[in-house]
């Protein structure tokens, strides 16, 4: 049985010079194989002290139990302020708690109904644009999975679609913004003065100040239009139109700006690269193909029937788990603290990856194998319950979780019962970290019509 594509890991021992060369070029091979096996692991260069945790004691301790004293590391954030601002991805503490008191009723199962509608127009729309393409030439899907969730995106948050000028815009900036900035870059690890963050490349904020404009003219207008009782029911509105229940307060619109940011980053590029490895397991794997077709054939624009799908939502779960697109996230102690015997010193960075949590040889069956069917196993649900965080866990957890789920289903469905996908011979993608865990030369399928 093939097993799906994942980099090689490192040798155990390797010099620090070559380290921090792999480290430079990808964060996912200059890890140790150990990892893949080990609870905790200790990082000790002159650059930094971090601690890898796999133990599942330990994430629901940092996660969930005590989440207030592991912070956001804000070395790793410094990276992002030009563009997000003080959004829900970045604050810590009450600013942090405030926020999500506003942003997560927008996010509740009965809203998520309301927005199916908008998520199942992005998917036709998708499926209109692949139409061209559909011609079993090799095609790059990665670009065509970032498209349809920014579309997504854009639907559920402003009733637009990516083909308004404003989100088409906001769409293309996104990707210049993401060249010149990596969200895990070896820089973010390596401690530095406290002042050392503000000097960005003059390219990277010229980019972020043009994107922050132009979501400004979308809050403002959206504004405008709540005021005169004209606002359209999607999550904008919602957004800002509901108090703080603490304090009655809502989002000023420089806020609710630095929230658009983050909607669309980590609603647009996760969900881009979950789809993209989903299909090309779907081609990898075409028995699994079969069976999500089966289902998609019944499938209509019917938020109630979407139980019916759970093939597919297996194979998507699945593939969250062999690629988590937020391969890794970063936690910093506050105090001192003491991890499996061993002391941790305040202000070391706690690192919880995903990425080798759901590889973990001690945690899974078959961890590097392409298995749907296990989540209908009773291993593969005892090993979910605590090794299993794609959208991170405890208080801090994505905000977008359900929102995900039903979006990577929906447009799953739609775009196999529209194409048949099959692999490109010889172009076997390579997972890579990038904002979020990418292929190293893009992930290449080809793709007919099933009609
Ligand atoms: C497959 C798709 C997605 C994956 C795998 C994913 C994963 C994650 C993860 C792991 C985090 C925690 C990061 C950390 O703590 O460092 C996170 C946070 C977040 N995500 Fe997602 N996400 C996805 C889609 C979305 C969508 C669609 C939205 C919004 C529309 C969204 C909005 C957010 C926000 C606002 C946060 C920050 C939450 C906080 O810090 O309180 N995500 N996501």
């Amino acid at each position: 049985m093939t097993v799906p594509p994942r980099p090689l890991a490192r040798a155990d021992k390797v010099s620090l010079w070559r380290y921090m060369k792999l480290f430079r070029s990808d964060i996912l091979s200059a890890q140790p194989a150990k990892l893949y096996r080990a609870w905790m692991a200790e990082f000790k260069t002159p650059f930094f002290h971090s601690y890898m945790v796999n133990d599942p004691a330990l994430l629901k301790l940092v996660l969930k139990e005590r989440s207030d004293d592991f912070p956001k590391s804000d070395r790793i954030s410094a990276g992002l302020r030009p563009l997000l601002g003080n959004s829900v991805f970045l604050t810590n503490g009450e600013v942090w708690k405030r926020q999500r008191r506003i942003i997560d009723p927008a996010f509740e199962g009965g809203r998520l109904r309301d927005t199916f509608p908008a998520i199942w127009a992005a998917g036709e729309a998708a499926v209109a644009r692949l139409a061209p393409m559909a011609d079993n030439t090799p095609r790059e899907i990665e670009a065509v999975t970032s498209h349809a969730a920014a579309d997504v995106i854009f639907r559920t948050l402003f009733s637009i679609p990516i083909e308004h000028k404003i989100a088409a815009q906001v769409f293309d900036q996104f990707r210049d913004y993401q060249r010149t900035q990596p969200i895990l870059n070896l820089a973010a690890f390596i401690r530095g003065p406290r002042w050392m963050p503000r000097f960005f490349k003059r390219e990277t904020k010229q980019t972020a100040r043009s994107i922050r404009a132009l979501i400004n003219r979308l809050v403002t207008d959206r504004q405008a239009a709540i005021e005169t009782g004209n606002g359209p029911d999607d999550l904008a509105t919602k957004i800002m139109t509901t108090p703080d229940p603490k304090t009655g307060e809502r989002f000023s619109n420089d806020e609710m700006v630095d929230q658009v940011a983050i909607f669309f980053l980590a609603g647009h590029e996760t969900s881009a690269s979950a789809l993209a490895w989903t299909l090309y397991l779907l081609a990898l794997y075409p028995d699994w193909q079969d069976k999500v077709v089966q289902e998609a054939v019944g499938m209509t624009a019917d938020f109630s029937r979407l139980s019916t799908l759970k093939a597919t939502r297996d194979v998507f779960r699945e593939a969250l788990r062999l690629y988590p697109p937020v391969p890794m996230m970063v936690r910093e102690a506050t105090k001192p603290e003491v991890f499996r015997k061993r002391a941790v010193k305040s202000g070391a960075q706690i690192v919880l990856s995903p990425w080798h949590l759901h590889r973990h040889e001690r945690l899974w069956l078959n961890p590097d194998a392409f298995d749907p069917a296990r989540w209908n196993t009773d291993a593969g649900r005892a090993s979910s319950r605590h090794a299993y965080m794609p959208f991170s866990n405890g208080p801090r957890v994505c905000t977008g979780a359900g929102f995900a789920m039903i979006e990577g289903v929906v447009l799953l469905a739609q775009l196999l019962k529209a194409y048949r996908f099959e692999v490109v011979v010889g172009k076997t993608p390579m997972p890579v970290a990038h904002l979020t865990v990418r292929a190293k030369d893009g992930i290449w399928l080809r793709f007919v019509p099933r009609e």
